[in-house]
C-alpha cells in the first residue's frame, strides 16, 4: 500500500482510471456523496472483487452509476406500466445528483451485482470528475462507497487509502466530497415512493417532487434483519449497526459527565463550543462554525473518523431535528452508536 496509488484528477489520470477498470481491476473514485469502489459493472469477476475487497457479504447488491438518465434504460425495465415511466421522470429530474432509484432491471445487468435480486438500484453522479469516468468508459460504474464493510464511509481519497488501498490499483483524488453522506436512495411506487435510504435528497424535495413518500422498515434503525443476515433483504445495507467506529459512540444527551471524565471523551459538536467548555474535553472539534447542517453533514464522517484515532475511550456527538439534510445526519449517527 502506498500514497501513490492516489493520483490527483487529470485527463490523463482518469484515461488510466477508465483503462484500469476496463482490464477488470478496481479503482477508488470521486463522488459528491462519499468515494466509491469502482468495478466494471458488466463484468462478473471485476464486480466479485469488490465484495471480496470489502468483506461484503455477497447479498448485498451494489448501485451502479451511469453518465445520464438514457444511458440507463439499458440497464432497467421502467417503460411500463405507465405509473413507472412517469414515476422514473420524475426521479432523473434530480440527476445527476445524490438520488439513487431502485427499479426493474433487464437481463442485461449481471446477477453480481443486483445479488440476484429482480430490481437494480442506479445513479447518475454529479461530481465532475466522476463524470469525465463515466464518460471515458463504455460501461455503467458499480460501486458501492470505498470502505471495508460495516466501517465509516470515505470523504477524500486518504480515508479510501487507509482503509482499502493494498486492494485498488488506484485511487483518483477529486477532493473533499460535497455532500458527505451517501446518496437517497427510494423504490418508485405506483402512489408515491417509499424511502430505503435517507442522504442527500431530503424527504422534503421528495414529497413536493411524488407527493408521498413513505418510510420502509428498512430505513428504520432497529431492522430486525439485523438477526437474520440471509433473509430476504429489501435494502440490505441497512443494518442497525453500520457506519461504526470502533471506539463506542454516544449521543450527547444519551452521556452523563459524571460517568466517564470529559479527559477521556472526543467531543464531535455541530457549533463551536466556548473555549473553557471544549477545553474540558479529551479531543474536540466543530463540524460548523454556524452549526449549518450541510457543513455539519460534509464533515461528520472525517470527524468520526478522526475521533476514532484518538486516545479517548468514548465518542459524544451532537444531535439535531431530523427535517432536511438532518434526517440523513441523525440516520448515520443512530447507526454509528448501534
Ligand atoms: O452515495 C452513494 O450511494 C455511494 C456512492 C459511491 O455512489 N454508494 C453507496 O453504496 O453508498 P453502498 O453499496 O455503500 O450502499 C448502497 C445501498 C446498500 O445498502 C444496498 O443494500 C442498497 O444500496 N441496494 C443496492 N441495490 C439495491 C436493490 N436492488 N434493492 C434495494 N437496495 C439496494
Ligand atoms: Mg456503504
Amino acid at each position: 500500500m502506498s500514497s501513490s496509488k492516489i493520483k490527483a484528477a487529470s485527463n490523463a489520470s482518469i484515461a488510466e482510471a477508465a483503462s484500469l477498470l476496463a482490464d477488470g481491476q478496481l479503482v477508488g473514485v470521486p463522488t459528491e456523496t462519499v468515494y466509491g469502489l469502482a468495478a466494471d459493472a458488466t463484468n462478473p469477476v471485476a464486480v466479485r472483487k469488490i465484495f471480496q475487497a470489502k468483506g461484503r457479504p455477497a447479498n448485498n447488491p451494489l448501485i451502479i452509476h451511469v453518465d445520464s438518465p438514457e444511458s440507463a434504460r439499458r440497464w432497467v425495465h421502467v417503460d411500463h406500466p405507465p405509473w413507472l415511466a412517469d414515476q422514473w421522470q420524475r426521479a432523473a429530474a434530480f440527476w445527476p445528483g445524490p438520488l439513487t432509484v431502485v427499479v426493474p432491471r433487464s437481463a442485461d445487468v449481471v446477477d453480481e451485482v443486483t445479488a440476484g435480486a429482480p430490481t437494480v438500484a442506479v445513479r447518475v453522479p454529479s461530481h465532475p470528475v466522476m463524470r469525465s469516468l463515466l464518460a471515458a468508459c463504455e460501461f455503467p460504474i458499480a460501486a458501492p462507497s470505498a470502505n471495508p464493510s460495516n466501517y465509516v464511509s470515505p470523504t477524500c481519497a486518504e480515508h479510501v487509502r487507509q482503509g482499502l488501498g493494498d486492494k485498488v490499483a488506484m485511487i483518483l483524488d477529486g477532493g473533499e466530497c460535497e455532500c458527505g453522506l451517501e446518496s437517497t436512495i427510494i423504490r418508485l411506487r405506483s402512489d408515491g415512493v417509499e424511502l430505503l435510504r435517507p442522504g442527500g435528497i431530503s424527504v422534503e424535495q421528495l414529497q413536493d417532487a411524488f407527493g408521498s413518500v413513505t418510510l420502509s422498515q428498512a430505513a428504520e434503525k432497529n431492522d430486525s434483519r439485523q438477526s437474520d443476515p440471509l433473509a430476504a433483504m429489501p435494502a440490505p445495507g441497512m443494518l442497525a449497526k453500520h457506519y461504526s467506529p470502533s471506539k463506542p459512540l454516544r449521543i450527547v444527551d444519551d452521556w452523563r459527565s459524571d460517568e466517564i471524565d470529559p479527559s477521556r471523551v472526543a467531543r464531535i459538536v455541530f457549533a463551536p463550543l466556548a473555549d473553557s467548555e471544549a477545553a474540558r474535553f479529551g479531543w474536540y472539534r466543530s463540524l460548523s462554525q454556524t452549526g449549518d447542517l450541510n457543513e455539519v453533514a460534509q464533515h461528520l464522517f472525517t470527524a468520526i473518523r478522526q475521533a476514532d484515532t484518538t486516545g479517548c475511550e468514548l465518542i459524544v456527538i451532537d444531535r439535531c431535528e431530523r427535517s432536511g439534510i438532518g434526517r440523513a445526519i441523525m440516520d448515520r449517527i443512530d447507526r454509528a452508536a448501534g
